[in-house]
């Protein structure tokens, strides 16, 4: 059983869209819903959770109703987040009922809807062959470690520095741990893996591709138009 939860319960806020950014529309179809529209097309996916703010529930239900009938989603719920991104993973790993420990979770950001299909396909075969997977792509940049100072402390060596995306995909019950150990020490991580690689549980990169932004700004509004288009083509 593979089940994949979307946080969603941001507040877009470097958006700047005046609404959650995922509820904003992407040449007509809502971001959220051509996130999950892509992960209802793989067939190794088997059901889908969206994990928005109290407020957003009964809308974004409404709103995955009706885009139910036009792209046929996997079955899919809607349950509310929490304050910061990693209390709405929690809330959407805690919404799934009978679930087993060795089924796999993928968590991937509503914000991402131009991941490919490769991408998360392989994601769930690393993820149940290793136990934990997260998609990654090489770093383009040079990356400086910095202290507050904002004097350059350190040039980590660019070839192995991954730039992490999502899906990120682990054993159910290796995230639940996880998730269990950051809360009694009030850990709050950046990403999943982060709180898996806390357990001393080994994380393995998953090449994926550099379409697979996470819609955070303006300008990558029009960036993932061009992507779009590009795909059309
Ligand atoms: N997210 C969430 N719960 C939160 C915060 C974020 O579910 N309390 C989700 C967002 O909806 C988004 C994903 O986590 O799909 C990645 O977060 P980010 O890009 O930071 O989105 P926002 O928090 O909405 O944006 P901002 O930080 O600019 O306000
Ligand atoms: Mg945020």
């Amino acid at each position: 059983m593979v089940t994949a939860i979307f946080p969603a319960a941001g507040k877009g806020k470097r958006m700047q869209a005046g609404m959650n950014k995922v509820l904003v529309e992407l040449e007509g179809v809502p971001i959220l819903v051509r996130t999950l529209a892509r992960f209802s097309r793989c067939q190794a996916v088997d059901r889908l959770v969206v994990v928005v703010a109290a407020h957003e529930v009964e809308f974004v239900t409404d709103m995955l109703t009706r885009a139910d009938r036009e792209y046929g989603l996997k079955p899919w719920l809607v349950t509310a987040g929490g304050s910061e991104r990693q209390y709405s993973v929690w809330n959407g790993i805690q919404a799934v009922q009978g679930a087993a420990d060795d089924d796999i979770i993928l968590v991937h950001d509503a914000a991402r809807p131009l991941v490919s299909e490769k991408t998360i396909l392989e994601t769930i075969r690393v993820a149940e062959a290793k136990g934990a997977a997260i998609a990654a792509v090489p770093a383009k940049n040079t990356i400086k470690l910095c202290n507050a100072a904002g004097e350059v402390v350190e040039t980590p060596d660019r070839s192995r520095l991954w730039e992490v995306q999502t899906p990120q995909g682990f054993r159910r019950g290796i995230l639940v741990r996880a998730n269990q150990q950051a809360m009694a020490e009030s850990f709050l991580g950046t990403d999943d893996a982060s709180l898996v690689e806390r357990l001393g549980q080994k994380v393995f990169i998953v090449e994926s591709d550099y379409r697979n932004i996470k819609l955070t700004t303006p300008e990558d509004m029009v960036i993932a138009k061009a992507f779009l288009a590009a795909e059309e083509e």
